[in-house]
């Protein structure tokens, strides 16, 4: 009985210490590439034109030695044609590679990259470098932090969820009263109909809108500029039927929802996709009147 378990404790020891071995090994093999990075790195500054500092803010609950907000500097050499994804992408792969930030498709398409970049808001993807710099060309300095009014997870993550459930508060799906008769027919929609709403169909849910708003900074129940967007492209929509316009409106006429915007037009500007935000808010608000005219 007791070789029995001095044989399983010693199989279990052996196993142990292969898993050890092959964790140091890995840990060694990281290192390595580490340092072959940082070394190219040296090689690439020393070479480029021009190096511009991107000063990032870095921020982990997660370890005791990093949970106090901070600023880190990389110095990154130009290249043409680079974004402010390509610079983060570049202190990750040379000097950091704990640095975080989402990115998917890197064309302003999945809306995974909005940053607050120089004190604005910014698709990372889609913000060349020199177009932060003046006249003469590469800024010498780029500070790239998490959305502003968000709850930061980690580095440049900020959490999504109250964003997602403001765009989901106000039933973003096409419910029309009749449906088409025959199995698999399209409900077509007018030109003109298509026309008046593509501008709202753009959305590509980055939450750079709702970052940049004092009004949902302010009230958190907002369910502010994405999400009345979202209700736009719906109600505007000549398919949708009549029960269902009446209950979104409903919807974005409550204390929270359109009455609140000031018009500032702070979400228009740092749309990344150009959709008129304040107007459709301001229509929303004209649509709201007529209907609530309509009962008197
Ligand atoms: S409306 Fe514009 S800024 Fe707001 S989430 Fe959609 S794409 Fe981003
Ligand atoms: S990486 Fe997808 S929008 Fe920038």
């Amino acid at each position: 009985m007791s070789t029995q378990v001095t044989e399983q404790e010693q199989a279990e020891a052996e196993e142990e210490s292969t898993h050890q071995r092959r964790r140091l090994a890995e840990k060694a093999e990281r290192q390595e590439v580490r340092d072959r990075m940082r070394e190219r790195a040296e090689t690439d500054l020393e070479r480029a034109d021009t190096v511009f500092d991107l000063k990032v803010f870095r921020y982990d609950p997660d370890i005791p030695e990093k949970e106090d907000p901070r600023f880190d500097t990389f110095p990154v050499p130009f290249t043409k044609g680079m974004t402010v994804l390509d610079a983060l992408m570049y202190a990750r792969d040379h000097y950091d590679s704990s640095l975080t930030f989402r990115h998917s498709c890197r064309q302003a398409v999945c809306g995974s990259d909005a940053l607050f970049v120089n004190g604005t808001q910014h698709l990372g993807c889609k913000t060349q470098v020199v177009d932060l710099g003046d006249s003469e060309g590469v800024p010498g300095q780029i500070r790239v932090e998490p959305l502003p009014h968000q709850e930061v997870v980690k580095d440049l993550v900020v959490d999504m969820e109250h964003f997602y459930d403001q765009m989901d508060a106000v039933e973003p799906y096409f419910d029309a009263d009749e449906l088409p008769s025959g199995e698999l027919e399209e409900q077509r929609q007018t030109r003109e109909n298509r026309e008046k709403i593509k501008m709202s169909a753009r959305c590509i849910w980055c939450g750079a809108c709702m970052s940049s708003c004092n009004i949902a900074a302010g009230d958190n129940e907002y369910l502010g500029p994405a999400a009345i967007n979202k209700a736009y492209k719906f109600a505007m929509d000549d398919r949708e039927g009549e029960n269902r316009k009446q209950e979104r409106l409903e919807i974005i006429e409550q204390e929270h929802g359109v009455w609140r915007c000031q018009t500032q037009f702070s979400c228009t500007e740092v749309c990344p996709k150009d959709i008129p935000l304040t107007e459709h808010i301001q229509e929303l608000k004209r649509e709201a009147v007529k209907n609530n005219l309509k009962f008197w």
